[in-house]
């Protein structure tokens, strides 16, 4: 069927964060998947270095979520969501729950790691106002920092290009400065010596807008779209010690990070910094079916429950929230990190990981390898006055010779399932090696 695809049939289909116009005059066709590999209209075999988009954590086609979505679509295909429930979203709420932090056992779901954030910061916004604190909206996150497209999410996103054409934004929000400084933190393995004092520009922001006018700061524990930026050491505990000093509730979007890309459930364990709210998707079915979700401190939860006696405590919700066939899906994915020990997997494979990526260390047009868990970028010197072109090449050389890796500008980022042998990493790894030593 997808051999019969031609220019004409591709038009149609508007292409999320994509350039259309080279896609469709060069199609890229994913027709099936298994485990570690895709399979390519054409019938190649390609290896999956990004876990499809950070979120395939149990590798492709597993079985036992498989038949968990099949078995769900015909017993209860759809129940209402509000006012309304089926046990299945009751089940994996606590399955959440028993990964998360130990003070956050609330989960809302949601359907995508945008709809988390939003809902995320409309609960923070919330929060303060039901407290006696409505003056507390300000909303800060980060320079290259990535919360999904929502128009809450990209006015405390700090992507430019995601940015420019939607203007204005949500007033009352600010933004942090980055935290990858090459000069000081190129070639770092695992978390930069230099830096933690960059959290301390939240001072600047307090003392800017006001300490009690400041709801919530957002900040990716480390960065993903932006190109795997990883925090200083010391830096997230500084933030939350701010965030505390000030009353201002710290939201970790562990969209990419939870759900053991770094070793462990969240970032937050990795850390051991406990944030008052985590927001989630991605790795929480598998990639199956879409589903997004928000964890928050009991007491915040509790706020919300108290201040209404009967009515309904939180103005806010979607169709899809909970649905059957996510929550079956995330109760079998949750099931298979567990059984397959996939988060301790990670952890045990990330000193080879960090061995194999920073070999390219050295090799032609690397500026920068950086490291966590499995999560890795390789930033490449941009070429003359054509910038982000070295990385895409890159990226489509190694896909015609077999394995997918992303790009984004020039850099390019690597997280492979957690389920990738030391072969496999090799395998991503010199594959990049090759097509690096080759490009103009
Ligand atoms: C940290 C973070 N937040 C939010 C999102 C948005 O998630 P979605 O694309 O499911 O809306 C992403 C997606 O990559 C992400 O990495």
């Amino acid at each position: 069927m997808a051999s019969q695809l031609n220019a004409a049939s591709l038009e149609a289909y508007w292409m999320p964060f994509t350039a259309n116009r080279q896609f469709k005059a060069r199609p890229r066709l994913f027709v099936a998947a298994r485990d570690m590999h895709y399979v390519t209209a054409d019938g190649r075999r390609v290896l999956d270095g990004t876990a499809g988009l950070w979120c395939v954590n149990a590798g492709h086609c597993r079985a036992p979520i498989v038949e968990a979505i099949a078995r769900q679509a015909a017993e209860l295909d759809y129940a209402p969501a509000f006012q309304m429930g089926h046990p299945k979203a009751f089940e994996l709420a606590e399955r959440v729950a028993g990964l998360t932090p130990d003070e956050l056992n609330h989960i809302f779901f949601t359907n995508s790691g945008s709809e988390a954030v939003d809902t995320a910061l409309k609960i923070a916004r919330a929060y303060h106002a039901l407290r006696g604190e409505a003056g507390r909206t300000w909303l800060i996150g980060r320079e290259r920092g990535y919360h999904g497209v929502g128009l809450a999410g990209l006015s405390v996103g700090g992507i430019m290009s995601n940015r420019q054409l939607f203007g204005p934004l949500l007033p009352a929000t600010d933004h942090l400065g980055q935290t990858h400084y090459p000069e000081h933190n190129a070639f770092s393995r695992g978390e930069p010596s230099w830096g933690a004092h960059l959290a301390d520009e939240l001072e600047r922001l307090v003392a800017l807008h006001g300490a009690r006018s400041i709801a919530a700061v957002i900040v990716e524990p480390v960065a993903g779209s932006a190109g795997v930026l990883v925090p200083p050491k010391g830096y997230l505990s500084r933030l939350r010690q701010i965030c505390d000093r000030y009353g201002i509730l710290l939201i970790f979007d562990e969209v990419i990070t939870g759900f053991g890309r770094l070793g462990a459930p969240f970032a937050s364990q990795f850390f051991g910094v406990q944030p008052d709210i985590i927001t989630m998707a991605k790795g929480i079915t598998n990639a199956t079916v879409p589903m997004g979700a928000v964890a928050v401190r009991d007491e915040i939860y509790e706020t919300f429950i108290q201040a209404s006696e009967t009515g309904i405590e939180l103005y806010h919700g979607y169709t899809y929230s909970g649905h059957p066939l996510a929550a079956a899906a995330g109760l079998a994915t949750l099931e298979l990190y567990e059984r397959e020990g996939l988060f301790a997997r990670a952890r045990e494979l990330a000193p080879y990981w960090e061995e194999a990526v920073h070999s390219l260390k050295g090799v032609r047009h690397v500026i920068d390898v950086r490291n966590l868990g499995l999560m890795a970028a390789v930033e490449l010197e941009p070429a003359q006055g054509r910038p982000a072109a070295r990385a895409f090449e890159a990226f489509i050389r190694c896909f015609e010779r077999g394995v997918l890796i992303r790009s984004t500008a020039d850099i390019i980022a690597l997280s492979p399932p957690l389920i990738v042998s030391r072969g496999q990493i090799d395998e991503i790894v010199g594959t990049l090696k090759g097509v690096l030593e080759e490009l103009a």
